[in-house]
């Protein structure tokens, strides 16, 4: 059984329905998260990263039978495994739910363009996939080294052999921040010349030949983190999403951000900000080149309480923002 599983079943504070609840995924900052979310009991709602359900099922709660969330994740498994976790909505004549096994970009192309009354992106993977021995997502496991959400597009591997140094140290030290970046890039090229890199063990050992011990985790994970972050273009995605999203909202709709790296924090402090202000056009006799469509809900991040954090180390460094379609 994993630590965080061990984790969560230790908890004097969650009953045993909310450790079978949460075994995929534990839902970060839950309930606030969901009242910001829903403002409007008979929305239209759009979860873009389903993955466990947890904050679908809160938002599903707070619906009443007139409202709807749409449901999307990349990974086919989150969808299957939610299937099955809302058996009872899918089985009523009108469910309330529907999935959409696809990247959370194409909300901004939904029928129901106009109509949404708030979106949520819950970012980056959800533990089950972290633990999942056969996803490549992790260091600690050994499996062919993949970190595709969906299996479409260019794996890790590819990547990996495919890549010059150049390439392969901006991918590092732009994600991942991390300071043996060229070192580690170089070695990389070298090795999969030879040899291509297919486990994530074979990565890990490259990284351990440089990297001193004392570091060496940290590397490890910020070096997988920024690999997962390129193979699934997650910034380029996620600041698409927030500069289309407000088109399919209705006038007080709401974007809520979960984010957990502080690129994507940034990038959603960026979008939010800019899609407040009024763009004044060169000519100080002008009218206004745009009006603002956004309206910023909370001035600064807010970030998970004391009682949460011991219960669940992934919210440390999780950050929501809320902006509302004006
Ligand atoms: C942090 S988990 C979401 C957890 C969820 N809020 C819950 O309560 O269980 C993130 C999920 O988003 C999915 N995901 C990541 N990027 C995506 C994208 N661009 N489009 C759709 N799903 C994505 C991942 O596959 C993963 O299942």
């Amino acid at each position: 059984m994993s630590k965080k599983k061990k984790g969560i079943k230790n908890k004097k504070f969650l009953s045993v329905e909310d450790a079978a609840e949460y075994d995929y995924h534990l839902p970060v900052m839950l309930r606030r998260t969901i009242d910001y979310l829903v403002t409007d009991v008979n929305g239209i709602y759009v979860d873009g990263t389903l993955g466990g359900g947890g904050h679908a099922a809160e938002i599903l709660s707070r619906l009443s039978f007139g409202g709807k969330l749409l449901a999307f994740d990349k990974d086919e498994e989150a969808i299957e495994h939610c299937r099955a976790k809302f058996w009872g909505e899918l089985s009523t004549d009108t469910p309330r739910i529907v999935f959409v096994n696809d990247s959370f970009d194409k909300a901004c192309d939904l029928a129901e363009r106009g109509r949404i009354s708030g979106i949520l992106l819950d970012l980056g993977l959800s533990s089950h996939q972290l633990d999942d021995g056969e996803r490549g997502f992790s260091f600690r496991q050994n499996a062919p080294i993949d970190m595709r959400f969906g299996g479409k597009g260019e794996s890790a591997e590819t990547l990996l052999n495919a890549s010059g140094a150049e390439e392969l140290e901006r991918i590092f030290s732009r994600y991942g921040e991390e300071p043996f970046s060229r070192s580690i890039a170089r070695r990389i090229a070298e090795v999969s010349r030879a040899t291509p890199i297919k486990n994530t063990f074979d990565l890990a050992n490259i990284i351990d030949q440089i990297v001193p011990k004392r570091f060496l985790n940290k590397t490890l994970a910020r070096v997988f983190q920024a690999i997962r972050i390129a193979v699934n273009h997650e910034l380029d995605v996620l600041e698409t999403t927030l500069k289309n999203i407000p088109d399919s909202l209705a006038s007080g709709g709401r974007i809520v951000v979960l984010s957990y790296h502080s690129l994507e924090d940034r990038i959603v402090k960026n979008v939010f900000r800019d899609k407040s202000k009024i763009i004044q056009s060169d000519s100080p006799f002008a009218e206004p080149a745009a009006l603002p469509t956004l309206k910023i809900i909370t001035n600064k991040p807010i970030i998970a309480d004391e009682t949460e954090l011991t219960e669940n180390p992934r919210a440390r460094s999780a950050k929501l923002r809320v902006a509302e379609k004006i």
